[in-house]
């Protein structure tokens, strides 16, 4: 946890939608409300793009992006200097867009200071460094030719971001789109636009040429979709929901878009008997808790050794009920309110879920107080995968939790889900530790560890939570690039 900041206070100035380095209102005039969910009041009016402007901002991202256009004949190295600057302003405007993001998503300020911030700013370096490390090879192939290869940007991307974290998720996409080359429309979440906007000022101020930035802010239906159907899109990145990544692969598959798709996930987080206890119970709690568990990586499902089970579960439960949330933008806070109404109804039906299916509740489960959309740290215990609370992504603070007898009852347990994101293990015994990270099927595997994130370590999903990795060289490979063979006789 970082340390108590200074809390300052900032207009909202940005709330139209961003191309060709203009802010502009939308098409059709429409606006939508952003709302601050620590007290559910509006915080801005946002201009609400749609297809009409989701063309527009194809088309300035086609113009920038063209053959003899000005990014076309931006060097690499010169593409790095623009992300290192963006990298550079993100934390000159360190406070305003902490501010921003914590009365958007109900993030605590300490939080989105101390430790978002400076992260996506993190991302824009690391991509700064990547852009002239984009190298082709030379192929021995057989007969007298010559043969290399070329990565090449695919061209416009369309970007899609959640709202659990606006500003990292974007960074992950943009930084690497724009290191490569590529030029991008980026349609932020409708229930937290504020901090891309700020990035879009920030772009116009870093220099970056007219259309390789553009932000339309929107409803995913209606801005999203067009994004994903436009026949000038070469590829989609996106973070949210299993279900929507379903709609946007059949919408991405008339015009063979490329995908990459980080999704939902219920995550085990595998404690056994030798791991310490105390230290094990504070990381479990901060693992399903951080960010109110609006975390596609939360440790929702955690698996306990039949030995320490009830001993563990019990230290759990006490440290669960003193973990009261309260105001995001008092710097002692450490849990916010739930993003959004939506949220909130959602958390209830799965705490009701759970109660009539038999789990038993061993901390938590009700909403806090009748304003903002605060929630009380929820603990279930005796829960089994068939339950929903076990199988389904709850996206909240409620963790189920579920008794394991040895190794491999836990390998099972834990892989019996369609998700495939991340993983804790909690171990003293090193080769129980690294045999069972290899029997994981999931992206990310934490041991004695979790929720750790490095601009420079792939990250992504196996079976249903998505496909090809952020972060990392490993994106610019798998999606930010495509390869070109090229022969050359020497006959
Ligand atoms: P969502 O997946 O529908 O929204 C994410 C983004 O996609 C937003 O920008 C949204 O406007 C856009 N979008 C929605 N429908 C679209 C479409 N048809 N075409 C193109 N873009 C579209 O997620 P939502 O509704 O905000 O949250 C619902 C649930 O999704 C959450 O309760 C949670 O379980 C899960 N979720 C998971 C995330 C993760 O990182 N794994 C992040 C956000 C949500
Ligand atoms: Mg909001």
């Amino acid at each position: 946890m970082a340390a108590p900041v200074d809390v300052k206070i900032f207009d909202v100035k940005n709330t139209k939608l961003f191309i060709n380095n203009t802010f502009s209102d939308s098409s059709s005039g429409k606006t939508f409300p952003t709302i601050n969910p620590s007290n559910e009041k509006v915080i801005a009016q946002i201009a609400e793009g749609d297809k009409a402007d989701v063309d527009k901002a194809v088309i300035a991202a086609k113009n920038a992006f063209a053959d003899g256009g000005k990014w076309s004949k931006t060097s690499a190295s010169r593409r790095g200097k623009y992300l290192w600057k963006v990298s550079e302003l993100i934390m000159k405007y360190a406070d305003e867009l902490a501010y921003l993001e914590t009365i958007d998503c109900g993030k605590p300020i300490a939080e989105t200071k101390g430790i978002e911030i400076p992260l996506t700013a993190d991302i824009f370096a690391y991509y700064a460094g990547a852009a002239t490390k984009i190298e082709g090879e030379t192929i021995p192939v057989s007969g007298n030719f010559f043969n290399y290869t070329l990565r090449e940007p695919l061209g416009v991307l369309g970007l899609i971001i959640p709202w659990n974290f606006p500003l990292i998720t974007a960074a992950r996409k943009i930084a690497p789109a724009i290191a490569a080359g590529n030029t991008v429309v980026v349609k932020p979440s409708e229930f937290t636009p504020l901090s891309t906007l700020k990035l879009a000022e920030i772009f116009a101020e870093a220099g970056l040429p007219e259309g390789v930035f553009n932000v339309v802010t929107g409803y995913g239906k209606t801005a999203g979709a067009a994004l994903v159907a436009h026949p000038d899109v070469d590829g989609i990145a996106f973070t949210g929901s299993t279900t929507t990544g379903q709609e946007i692969m059949k919408t991405a598959a008339l015009t063979m878009k490329r995908l990459s798709l980080e999704l939902g996930g219920k995550s085990p987080n595998i404690v056994f008997a030798d791991s310490d206890i105390d230290t094990t119970v504070k990381m479990a709690a901060a693992a399903i808790f951080y960010n109110k568990g609006e975390v596609c990586t939360a440790g929702s499902r955690l698996l306990v050794e039949e030995k320490i089970h009830d001993e563990f579960l019990e230290k759990l439960a006490a440290r669960a009920a003193k973990m009261v949330p309260g105001d995001p933008l008092n710097p002692e806070t450490k849990l916010g309110p739930l993003a959004s109404e939506v949220q909130l109804k959602k958390i209830q039906h799965y705490v009701d879920a759970g109660k009539s299916e038999g789990a038993k509740l061993l901390a938590g489960g009700n909403r806090i107080g009748h304003e903002g959309y605060y929630f009380q740290p929820t603990v279930f215990g005796e829960v089994n995968n068939s339950m929903k609370i076990a199988s389904e992504e709850i996206f909240g603070p409620v963790l189920s939790t579920l008794k394991f007898k040895d190794f491999d009852d836990a390998v099972r347990i834990a892989n019996e889900t369609y998700y495939g994101l991340a993983a804790g293990i909690w171990t003293r015994d090193i080769k129980k530790a690294h045999t069972l990270a290899r029997k994981i099927k999931a992206g990310t595997v934490w041991i004695n560890t979790y929720n750790m994130y490095d601009a420079a370590m792939p990250y992504g999903g196996y079976k249903m939570s998505g496909f090809t990795r952020e972060c990392g060289m490993e994106s610019i490979y798998e999606f930010y690039t495509q390869v070109k063979s090229v022969w050359v006789d020497l006959n």
